[in-house]
């Protein structure tokens, strides 16, 4: 296909990488890298930072330290900055709201802006990540979603294996579109399309878009864009999926990242598109966008120099 943009409009990033990008490390990231890590990319220039997980510390070890995180980053927040974080029920989101009622006594605002839920278009998947069925999560969300419309909070919902699922294979695009508008259904403002294991070509993204677009037109929701880099064909797909219509995107510093539960035996799951590519992919089809990109390398060098040095920890 090829990429004639009709319009300027602004593109949304969403930098994902002190949750995604960590979330699959083995070793303990000392909480005061992480705050480092979002400090910088806030100041990147990107539109938004998805900054932890207030999910269960047994299921995703390396992201135990969601409240401690977002005490350390309360404060200096940039005005103007969305922060974002993965809620997977109730609990997460009450644990949520009382780090922001924390950061409102201590810095005088709340810092997470955003509550995203997540689930899958795959029931293997989706038992395997949160030990329930699609219907279970859908059904745990509702009071979730409203709870955090009621605290003023933006919403995510996530959709994961959108192509493909590392244990069922190929996924319909039918089976997205049933998922989001059961998501949209919610109320959420966003949905968010996750090629988890990085299977997307231009022609199965553009299936996937053009089934929930409309829908998420119809809701008045955003439609974002979730890539993983698994072979190098995720700048193509942004490609497309700007030609039809999509304007945001999340991309992960230094292309780190991964869903624990989307490993298998033989093989890691792959990171998130970098965001750098992302920008290349957004340049390349004509569009503007405002990350400085000295300051996202140095972001993603953060990232590195931060595992690098976890994993050499004895
Ligand atoms: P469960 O074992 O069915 O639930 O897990 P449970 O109620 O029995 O809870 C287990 C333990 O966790 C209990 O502790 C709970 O209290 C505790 P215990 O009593 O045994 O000491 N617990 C919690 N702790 C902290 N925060 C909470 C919480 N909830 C329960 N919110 C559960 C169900 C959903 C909790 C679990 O499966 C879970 O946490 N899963 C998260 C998996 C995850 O984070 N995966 C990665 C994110 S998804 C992703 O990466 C894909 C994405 O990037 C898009 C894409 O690429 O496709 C978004
Ligand atoms: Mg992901």
């Amino acid at each position: 296909m090829t990429t004639t943009p009709m319009s300027t409009s602004p593109i949304r990033i969403t930098d994902v990488a002190p949750r995604d990008g960590l979330q699959n490390e083995p070793a303990p990231i000392p909480t005061a890298d992480k705050a480092a890590l979002v400090n910088a990319l806030a100041r990147t220039g990107v539109d938004e930072v998805e900054v932890t997980s207030f999910v269960s510390a047994k299921w995703v070890p390396q992201l135990g330290d969601a409240a401690d995180l977002c005490e350390m980053v309360a404060a200096s927040k940039p005005t103007g900055a969305v922060y974002s974080a993965l809620v997977p029920n109730e609990r997460g989101l009450g644990a949520l709201l009382a780090a922001n009622a924390s950061a409102e006594a201590t810095a005088g605002s709340r810092v997470i802006d955003k509550a995203s839920v997540f689930t899958a278009a795959s029931e293997t998947f989706s038992t395997k990540n949160t030990n329930a069925s699609i219907a279970e999560t859908i059904a745990r969300f509702r009071p979730v979603i409203t709870r955090a419309h009621d605290a003023g909070l933006a919403t995510r919902g996530y959709v994961s294996c959108i192509v493909a699922c590392p244990f069922e294979g190929p996924i319909a695009a039918g089976a997205v579109a049933d998922v989001a508008s059961q998501l949209l259904r919610l109320g959420v403002t966003e949905i968010d399309l996750g090629d988890t294991i990085g299977a997307a070509t231009p022609e199965s993204i553009a299936q996937v878009i053009m089934a929930v677009r409309p829908m998420c037109d119809a809701a008045g929701a955003d439609l974002v864009l979730h890539l993983h880099d698994t072979f190098g064909r995720a700048s193509e797909c942004i490609g497309v999926a700007l030609e039809l219509g999509v304007r945001s995107f999340d991309a992960s510093a230094a292309g780190i990242g991964g869903c624990p539960y989307a490993s298998t035996p033989d093989r890691r799951a792959p990171g998130n598109i970098a965001t750098l590519a992302l920008l290349d992919a957004i340049e390349a089809a004509g569009y503007a966008h405002d990350v400085d990109r000295a300051a996202l390398q140095d972001a993603g060098q953060l990232a590195l120099d931060a595992i690098a040095r976890a994993g050499a920890m004895p």
